[in-house]
Parts: C-alpha cells; structure tokens; sequence
C-alpha cells in the first residue's frame, strides 16, 4: 500500500487523535492551570511513539512550559533531515459563553470541527504525525530524515526560545524546516506563506486619583483617565486607520513589483474581506480593494485588545482612579520589535496629556520574518501541495507571528522554512468558535507525504 492511500483508508484514526489533543486545555497563559500542558505533551508523546517516530522525549527547560521532539532517520545520509514543527500550547477560550458548541469537545458541524485550539496548532501536529504514521506504516519508511518539534509556549511569544535553541541546537539541526502553523488563503486553496509580521505589546496604566471619587463632588477640576488615554489612542491611529508614528512607518519596507504583483493576483476585495470577517454592516475598512493585502501583511497596525476601568457592573457615578490598556503593535519588515516599542512608548509620552501618571508594561514578542522563496525546496512544496489539494498552491504573506521561524530557521544555518497549516478566514483562531475544515486537514496530510517525496527527489541542497 502506498503512504497517500494509507492516510485516506485512516483519516478518522487520526481524526480520533486530534480530537483527543483538543480535548486537552492546554493553555499556556498565566492564570491557567499547566497541569494541562503536561498532560498534553504526554499525549503528543504518546501518538509520537504510536507513529513510528524514535527517540521520544518531552524536552524541559526549567520552568518552562513542556516540548516533545522524536525524529526517524533511516532515510539515508544523503536525503535532507526535515525539521517539523507545530505547537500543543493554545489561547484562552474567551467568552466561553459565546461557544456554540464546548470548548474542549470536539464537534463536527457540516464539513467543519469544532473546538479551542482544533485548527491553532493541534491540526499541525497531526499533519506532522499522520503523514510519518502513513509512511511508516505503509512502507515501513518516509523518503527524506525527519525529526519533529512541538512547543509548549508559542501563544505566549516563545520567551524562552533563545534558551532552547541553545540547549538543543545540534539536536534539532536539519536542512530545511517545515512550519505547519498558518493558513491558507482559503479554504481548499494551498497556500505557501513567505512573510510573517511580527508583534510587540504594551500595558499601559494612567493613574489620577488614589481611589475613585464622587463624580458630582469632583468633577470639573480633575482630569478623567479614560479620556486622557482617549486623546493618545486617537492620535496613535490617524483618519485613514494608518499608524501615526512617523519615524515607526519610515522603517517600512516597501513591497517589491514582483510582490504587488503577487499580492493583487490574489484578488481581494472589500467586499470579500468584509465577508469573511463578519464586519457590522455600513462598517468602513480602511484601502481600497488593492491595497487590502498590503495592510495585513506589510504594514504595522495597532489595536486595543482590552481596557479596563471600573466595571459595566459598577458603573456608579464616580470619577475612577486608574485606567488601564493592552495594546498590541504588529510589526513589519524592517521594524524590530525593539525599535518598536520604543518608538511607540516614545509617542505615548509626547501624548500624555494633563501630565497624568503613567506605567508601561511591555512584553516584547516575535520578531517579522521574510524569505524569498528562489531555493527549490519551495518549488517541491509547491508540487506537493498542487497534488494533494488538486488545486495550484499560492504565495501568500500573513499578518500574525511565529516567533520561532526567524531564530529557528538562523540556528539550522538560514536554512529554507516552509511555512504551512490549515487555518482558513473561517477558522476563527484566538476567538470562540474556533473550526478546522476537514477536508483540507486531509488534503494538509496527504500533501505533506507527496512534500516528503518530492523533497528526497531533490535530496541535500
Ligand atoms: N498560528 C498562529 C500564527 C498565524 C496564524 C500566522 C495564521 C499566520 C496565519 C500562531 O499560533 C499565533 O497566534 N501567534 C501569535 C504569536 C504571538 C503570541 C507572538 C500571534 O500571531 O498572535
Ligand atoms: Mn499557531
Ligand atoms: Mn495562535
């Protein structure tokens, strides 16, 4: 039997292991119990050794949230070793109450599955260990070496990422890396990711009152915090929904022909953005439909992710104390995340009205990434995915972040990443109702057998 017909005879074998991973809530944010983390590793562990993989282990750094690596490599020394990578660790749920199905059970609605962290990342993993499972069981061998990475803390930045690298460099070394952890354009497009932003966050506290006060005694002389940070968020951002920090949008690198062209082959609209995003209706986007792409992908933008001050429950009619905000700064090629946050902090100071009391909190994340996409190993991608989707496969950027790729693809020596998954702009990844398509979750592991194939073709480069 051959790998591709394996994987098709199997696929609710290995949609029973993705469920059990999904049930598992492996949340790596603080305040949630890492018990589960544990408990997941052990589990991808598990289905590691079920699929064939060697030398199984659960990779700790102290204090650390759990990695698990096992390779195969009886391919033969002159086949490239494929460094597979994919993350167990998964968002909060949100507003559980705004779940339509649970959280942690995995249901099937129409032809899509439901659950937190279902498609972000544990369908990656799956792909990684359902195309070995399908080699090694069909044919008793994959094409090409391969050893597989799973982390433990990519939703929370990958703090500790330098530190793995260092403890583990000669044993993850490879020729080339495959990151199952993006999407695709869209459902059943294949798509090869070649640029990725980065993104710093900002707490930011302005503080006026040591406690809150009776509004009608009060009000008149003291300044309201929440409308001190009203005035610089709303020149943080300017009419156009550009970032209004000049010196920040003079790093830019500005998008070459070959990538305009690229981008505006893929054809998006307003109207198709407005869709998938599920905007209010009457709701303005800012661009217009050419430039749409441009502004997820290559240029920085901010948001609110939360502020707080008081409650809806205790809205009295006070003056609050304090007001707090996290923000969230994409950044893009060539902004470092250093240069980010200080630049940002910088423009919040010079927006400081009324000289009220300030904190910042920063927490600096991943790092943008860029390839050029000339080494062959993309073309063999490109071949694979065509075959396995029945649909030619498309280059793409993506507005999120994996702060792995850059820093890992350097360790290995610059060697191509190949960025990959199954998210699609229906996948709902960070929100409620997160979904994975399951025919492309098919399509996903039987491409990635043909990757395999095509690349021990090419062999070492
Ligand atoms: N899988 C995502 C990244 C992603 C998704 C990239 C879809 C492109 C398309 C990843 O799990 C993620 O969410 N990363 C975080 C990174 C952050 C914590 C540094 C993000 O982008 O918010
Ligand atoms: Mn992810
Ligand atoms: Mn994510």
């Amino acid at each position: 039997m051959t790998a591709d017909t394996y994987a098709n005879d199997h696929f609710e074998l290995f949609l029973d292991q993705l469920k059990t991973l999904a049930r598992i809530p492996s949340c790596s944010w603080d305040g949630f119990d890492f018990v589960h983390l544990e408990t997941s590793a052990n589990q991808v562990a598990d289905f590691m050794t079920e699929s064939g993989l060697e030398h199984v282990e659960i990779l700790r750094i102290p204090g650390v949230h759990p990695y698990i690596y096992g390779d195969w490599l009886h391919a033969g020394a002159d086949k490239p070793t494929i460094l597979l990578y994919a993350h167990h660790d998964v968002q909060p749920p949100m507003r559980e109450e705004l779940w339509k199905t649970p959280v942690y059970e995995p249901t099937i609605v129409g032809d899509r599955i439901y659950a937190r962290g279902i498609a972000d990342d544990k369908a990656g993993i799956m792909v990684h260990l359902a195309s070995i499972t399908s080699c090694l069981k069909s044919t008793g061998k994959i094409p090409v070496n391969v050893k597989v990475i799973i982390e433990g803390e990519e939703e929370i930045g990958s703090a500790h990422l330098m530190d793995f690298l260092k403890k583990y460099s000669a044993k993850v070394q490879a020729d080339v890396m495959v990151l199952a952890d993006v999407g695709n354009y869209d459902t059943g497009i294949p798509s090869l990711t070649i640029s990725l932003r980065g993104l710093v966050t900002l707490q930011v506290e302005l503080k006026v009152l040591d406690h809150p006060l009776h509004s009608g005694i009060y009000g008149g002389p003291i300044p309201d915090p929440t409308i001190a940070l009203s005035k610089i968020l709303a020149k943080l951002v300017d009419d156009n929904g550009n970032l209004d920090i000049p010196e920040l949008n003079a790093m830019i690198k500005p998008l070459t022909p070959t990538e305009r062209a690229m981008y505006k082959s893929l054809g998006m609209t307003q109207e198709i953005l407005r869709d998938q995003a599920t905007m209010e209706p009457g709701v303005d986007i800012f661009g217009e439909d050419d430039e749409i792409l441009e502004r997820m992908w290559r240029k920085p933008s901010l948001v609110v992710n939360s502020i707080e001050s008081g409650s809806r429950k205790s809205a009295g009619n006070v003056i609050m104390d304090s007001v707090w905000v996290k923000l969230g700064l994409r950044t893009v090629p060539n902004i470092s995340r250093k240069s980010a946050i200080e630049l940002l902090k910088k423009r919040i100071l010079e927006l400081k009205p009324w000289n009220v009391s300030l904190t910042f909190t920063e927490e600096a994340r991943g790092d943008f990434w860029l390839t050029d996409s000339d080494h062959p190993y993309f073309e063999a991608t490109r071949i694979a995915l065509k075959k396995g989707y029945d649909k030619d496969p498309v280059y793409v950027g993506s507005g999120g972040s994996i702060p792995f790729a850059g820093p890992f693809s350097e360790a290995l020596g610059n060697v191509p990443a190949l960025l990959t998954g199954i998210e699609d702009p229906y996948t709902n990844a960070h929100s409620e109702n997160e979904s994975l398509h399951l025919g492309d979750f098919k399509k996903a592991i039987i491409s990635q057998i043909y990757l395999f194939e095509e690349l021990a073709k090419i062999g070492k480069k």
